[in-house]
C-alpha cells in the first residue's frame, strides 16, 4: 500500500503472543519503558502494538468503540501520548468482522466510525484480524477500513490479519502495509519454524509481484513473534530470529520485554541480522538448496543493497552436520571472490572464498553471513 509506511518490515512488539487477552495499561506502559531501557527501541523496535481485549464488551450508546474501563482506565489516547513522549508509536487492533477473536466489537460496517476513534486517539498502526466474518471474501472486507483510515488523514500503518486463507499476498499489496501468510507462529520448533516454512516460501515469490506491482510490501510471515517465552532452545530461536528477518517478515517481539532473559537480547538485538531485514532493497530470502536425508542440510539466501548476499546455513537435521553453500546455488557466477561475515560471531571468516564455502552446523541450529563480492575496483590489502 503506498502511504509512505512500510519502506522495510516494521519493527516493534505486540502483546497476543506472551501476554493474550491478559493485558492493561500498565503491561504497554512498562514495555514501552523496557523497549526504551533496554535499548531495543533505539535499533528499531518503535511500534508497541496492543492486541486484541482492549476494548470494552459492547459498544457505547452511540455506537462508538471503547476502551474496557478495567483494565484500560485512562484510554487510548493517554497510552498513544505516553509512548509518543517516548518517541514509540502505538498500535491498536481490531477485526474485519462482527466481532474480534475474543469476541469483543467488530469494526465490519464500523469501518469510518472506528478509523476516526483511532486517528483521534494518536494511533499508528492497526492490526486488523479476520473472525466473525460473516462468510463475506476478505477482498470486500480489508479495502473499506484502508480507505476510512486514509480518509482520517493520519498516517496509520494498516496490517491485514487474515491468516492467509485467501492468499493475501495475491491482492493485498493495494490493501495493507502487511498481510499474514499463515495461522499464528507459536512458541515451540514444530509450530513456529518448520510446518510453515513451506508455506511461507510460496508467498515469497508471490510478495515478490507484489513488491513489483506496488510501490512497496515488505512482508512473508506471522503478524508476531515469539521469540523469548520459553518453548524453544538457543539455538532454535537464533534460527526462527534469522530466518524470519532473512525472510523480511515483520520484527514483531512476542515476549515479555520486561523480563527477557540476556540470551533472549542477545538475539532480539544482533543488529547484523537485523540489518539484513531493514536492508533497503528489500527483497526477500528464500531457500535456494536442499539435501542430506528428507532435506534437511538447507541453504537459504537473499539478496541486499551493494550487490551483497545473505545467506544462511540451516541445520534441520537432528544431528550436527557441516553444510556447504555452492555458489551455483546462491547464482554467483563460479569464479568469484567474496568475503564472508558471520553475523552471528561478528567477525569475517574468509576475505577471499571462491566456489563454496561450509560449516559445521549444530542439529536445528544456523548460521548467517552476508557475503559482499571483493570488485576489482577494491586496492588489495
Ligand atoms: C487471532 C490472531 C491472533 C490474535 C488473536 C486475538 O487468533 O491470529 O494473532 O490477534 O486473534 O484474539
Amino acid at each position: 500500500l503506498n502511504n509512505g509506511l512500510a519502506r522495510t518490515p516494521q519493527m516493534g512488539w505486540n502483546s497476543w503472543n506472551f501476554f493474550a487477552c491478559d493485558i492493561n495499561e500498565t503491561v504497554i506502559k512498562e514495555t514501552a519503558d523496557a523497549l526504551i531501557s533496554t535499548g531495543l527501541a533505539k535499533l528499531g523496535y518503535i511500534y508497541v502494538n496492543i492486541d486484541d481485549c482492549w476494548s470494552d464488551l459492547v459498544r457505547d450508546s452511540k455506537g462508538q468503540l471503547v476502551p474496557d474501563s478495567k483494565t484500560f482506565p485512562s484510554g487510548i489516547n493517554y497510552l498513544a501520548d505516553y509512548v509518543h513522549s517516548k518517541g514509540l508509536k502505538l498500535g491498536i487492533y481490531s477485526d474485519a468482522g462482527a466481532f474480534t477473536c475474543q469476541v469483543r466489537p467488530g469494526s465490519l460496517f464500523h469501518e469510518s466510525d472506528d478509523a476516526e476513534r483511532f486517528a483521534s486517539w494518536g494511533v499508528d498502526y492497526l492490526k486488523y484480524d479476520n473472525c466473525f466474518n460473516l462468510g463475506i471474501e476478505p477482498e470486500k472486507r480489508y479495502p473499506p477500513m484502508r480507505d476510512a483510515l486514509n480518509a482520517t488523514g493520519r498516517s496509520i500503518f494498516y496490517s491485514i490479519c487474515e491468516w492467509g486463507v485467501h492468499d493475501p499476498a495475491l491482492w493485498a499489496g493495494k490493501v495493507g502495509n502487511s498481510w499474514r501468510t499463515t495461522d499464528d507462529i507459536k512458541d515451540s520448533w514444530a509450530r513456529s519454524i518448520t510446518s510453515y516454512v513451506g508455506l511461507t516460501l510460496i508467498v515469497l515469490i508471490m510478495t515478490t509481484i507484489a513488491d513489483l506491482n506496488d510501490k512497496w510490501a515488505a512482508y512473508a510471515g506471522p503478524g508476531g513473534w515469539n521469540v523469548g517465552n520459553g518453548g524453544m532452545t538457543y539455538q532454535e530461536y537464533r534460527a526462527h530470529f534469522s530466518i524470519w528477518a532473512l525472510m523480511k517478515a515483520p520484527l514483531l517481539i512476542g515476549c515479555d520485554v520486561r523480563n527477557m532473559t540476556a540470551e533472549t537480547f542477545e538475539i532480539l538485538s544482533n543488529e547484523e541480522v537485523i540489518s539484513v531485514n531493514q536492508d533497503p532493497l528489500g527483497v526477500q530470502g528464500r531457500k535456494v538448496y536442499a539435501y542430506g536425508p528428507n532435506g534437511c542440510y538447507q541453504v537459504w539466501a537473499g539478496p541486499l543493497s551493494g550487490q551483497r548476499l545473505a545467506v544462511i546455513l540451516w541445520n534441520r537435521c537432528s544431528k550436527t552436520g557441516s553444510i556447504t553453500a555452492k555458489w551455483s546455488a546462491l547464482g554467483l557466477e563460479s569464479s568469484i571472490s567474496v568475503s564472508i561475515r558471520d553475523l552471528w560471531k561478528h567477525e569475517y571468516i574468509s576475505q577471499d572464498s571462491v566456489g563454496s564455502f561450509s560449516a559445521g552446523v549444530d542439529a536445528h541450529a544456523c548460521e548467517m553471513y552476508i557475503l559482499t563480492p571483493l570488485t576489482e575496483t577494491q586496492p588489495a590489502s
